[in-house]
């Protein structure tokens, strides 16, 4: 468990704890602070058991206190349980219990969980004995402590990814999902729950997906899924693509920095089998949609959050540009709850690398109630929006562990751009330039290459100025999405505060903030916009502001304009906002270094956000 919860260290959180059943009940040990605290707690205490619970906690309800730390037990010491989600309904839960005599030790909404379960259980009647001669009967059936899980879900309003335990059932975990997720490990002579795979792929690499409403149950002699309304399910056992040593760090410092030198191998795989046969389209075998289907599709609707939120825009400059769709971008979020009219036509696409995002599977969902086809592009493979979706396109980016999001990122951009393509080819693109478009595409990885070589360079750049505690990002089109995300980058691993604008926005109030203590990082376009983003430089340099230049090879900037020039390779036009993006990163990273942040564990951050 204990290396389990080491390999979720990546997706942020403030405490840590375990439960072994052992001896007729409960050793449970928790702490503030990381796994390895826990670590040194949990081998003072002799664990013998081979069943147990762990958990690290992301704070929502209550502070960041050893008593809020999961597992919690309910107060007749009956039942222990951990619990990702939120429990919306907790209040009137707690004073119902409260009545009943039951206790609370804990500010969290996952306590009442824990004491609904042993209300059930000890309301429960124990199973008749069998008569004489009569075969036992299922495990399942006479699950008195199965059923009191699923009496207790029953009673919930909100998520949860559960894994429970009662001292008085000790060869049985019960486990069950609504909106966070859960997946079943197959090992051998064991049986792993975790709510990511990468906890469990060092044990195996056979895993079931557990859908929302399912609950497993899993005994000493296997396992069963049902659903809350009692039906059954037959598993499904996947097989998990990718092995242990692709999530580990090698010979890199962080992860962060280890993906970002990943970009060109995940560029690659983005590609790989998806360009025609002629070489003047892509190829998407998962989208379940026909061109017939596509040539009535008259708007694009494109949501995620964060990050993918940004690849969304560039997928909407790419879009209207080359296949003269419009395109609408909404954060998940919002659009969840903005009740926006849509084109009858339309076509939902989400953006996620981990397919967990809530709010993205909420709008999702919300967009598949109305009736939209709605597809997904996604890293995790086995998702739950990758599932929930009506078809859609993987990244194979590979495992991405640092909590910044780099090739994730740029893996969604070339995706953008091969999708503009295909939809492109299908209406107004001709041959020619198809053949154009893709010969710029499969340059990518080398080019990536090559703009990673910048790394010195920007390592020098990121010492001098970093400290500075303000920055600007400013680009245009399809370049000011890589301006918002050059600033998320740096405000979320170096805690300095950044803004990411169109470049001509600029002068409408932000040029406020220009000082020598304030650098503007430019992003540099060719062609018909570039003399106005240099006459916006102009403007900066005015007021003494410094100057960081992300510029094509081939663009002349005029002699002293920026302080420091970043030079990236000339390329496709569509592809320029990958290779602009692959500076900021390394920018930030160096930045985060050099003022000693860590860099992995970025503070308050967690790595996929499944809750609301
Ligand atoms: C930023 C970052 C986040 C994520 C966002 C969505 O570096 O990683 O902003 O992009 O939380 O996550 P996914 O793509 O997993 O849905």
């Amino acid at each position: 468990m204990l290396e389990g919860l080491k390999r979720l260290e990546y997706r942020g959180y403030d405490s840590a704890g375990l439960a072994v059943l052992q001896d007729g009940g409960v050793t449970n040990v928790k702490s503030v602070g990381r796994v390895a605290n826990l670590a040194k707690l949990a081998s003072g205490k002799n664990l013998t058991g081979t069943t147990g619970i762990s958990h690290t906690r992301w704070a929502t309800h209550g502070g960041v206190t050893d008593a809020n730390a999961h597992p919690h037990v309910s107060s007749d010491g009956q039942v222990v349980l951990v619990h990702n989600g939120v429990i919306e309904n907790y209040v009137a839960i707690k004073k119902f219990l409260l009545t009943k005599g039951y206790t609370f030790a804990s500010e969290t909404d996952t306590e009442v969980l824990a004491n609904l379960i042993a209300y059930h259980l000890a309301k429960e009647p124990a199973a008749p004995a069998p008569a004489p001669g009569a075969s036992a009967p299922m495990a399942d059936a006479s699950s008195r402590f199965l059923t009191a899980v699923r009496k207790t879900l029953l009673h919930v309003e909100g998520t949860y990814g559960i894994a429970v335990l009662s001292p008085a059932h000790p060869g049985e975990l019960v486990a069950a999902r609504k909106g966070s997720p859960l997946i079943l490990g197959v090992g051998e002579n064991e049986h792993l729950i975790a709510s990511d795979v990468s906890a469990l792929v060092s044990r195996t690499q056979n895993v079931v997906y557990l859908k929302d409403g399912e609950l497993v149950h899993v005994t000493g002699s296997g396992f069963t899924l049902s659903t809350l309304d009692l039906a059954d399910v037959s598993p499904v056992i996947d097989q998990v693509t990718w092995s242990v040593e692709d999530a580990e760090l090698g010979e890199h410092p962080h992860y962060m920095l280890k993906e970002i030198f990943e970009q060109p191998q995940a560029l690659e795989n983005a590609m790989r089998g998806r360009f025609s046969a002629d070489g003047s389209t892509a190829n998407f075998g998962g989208l379940n949609l026909t061109p017939a289907d596509f040539r009535i599709i008259d708007r694009f609707v494109f949501t995620s959050c964060g990050t993918g939120w940004h690849a969304c825009l560039v997928a909407e400059h790419l879009i209207e540009r080359y296949a003269r769709i419009p395109v609408e971008v909404d954060y998940a979020s919002e659009f969840r709850y903005r009740n926006a009219p849509l084109d009858r036509d339309a076509l939902f696409f989400v953006i996620s690398q981990s397919g967990e995002t809530i709010d993205t599977l909420a709008a999702l969902r919300e967009a598949k109630r109305k009736g939209y086809k709605c597809m997904a592009i996604c890293n995790v493979v086995g998702s739950t929006i990758a599932r929930e979706s009506d078809g859609g396109i993987y990244q194979h980016a590979g495992p991405e562990i640092g909590v910044a999001s780099t090739k994730a990122f740029t893996s969604q951009l070339l995706i953008a751009a091969m999708f503009a393509l295909y939809v492109a080819r299908m209406r107004d693109m001709s041959f020619s330039e198809g053949v154009e478009f893709v010969k710029g595409l499969k340059q990518v990885p080398d080019l990536a290459a090559r703009t990673l070589k910048l790394a010195p360079q920007i390592e020098d750049i990121a010492k001098r100025y970093s400290k500075f505690n303000d920055f600007l990002f400013l680009g245009r089109l399809d370049l000011f999405p890589i301006a918002l995300e050059g600033a998320l980058k740096l405000k979320e691993i170096s805690y300095i505060h950044a803004e990411g604008y169109p470049a001509a926005e600029m002068k409408h109030g932000p040029i406020a903030l220009i000082s020598e203590e304030c650098p503007s990082v430019f992003l540099v376009p060719k062609g018909e916009l570039f003399n106005k983003v240099v006459s916006s430089m102009q403007e900066i340099k005015a007021r003494k502001g410094l100057i960081i230049a992300i510029a094509p090879e081939s663009v002349e900037l005029p002699e002293g304009l920026a302080d420091e020039t970043l030079r990236i390779p000339d390329c496709h036009d569509a592809v320029l906002p990958i290779l602009a993006t692959i500076p900021v990163q390394l920018l930030s990273y160096h930045i985060a270094l050099a003022r000693g942040c860590d860099v992995d564990k970025p503070r308050n951050l967690a790595k996929s956000v499944t809750v609301e």
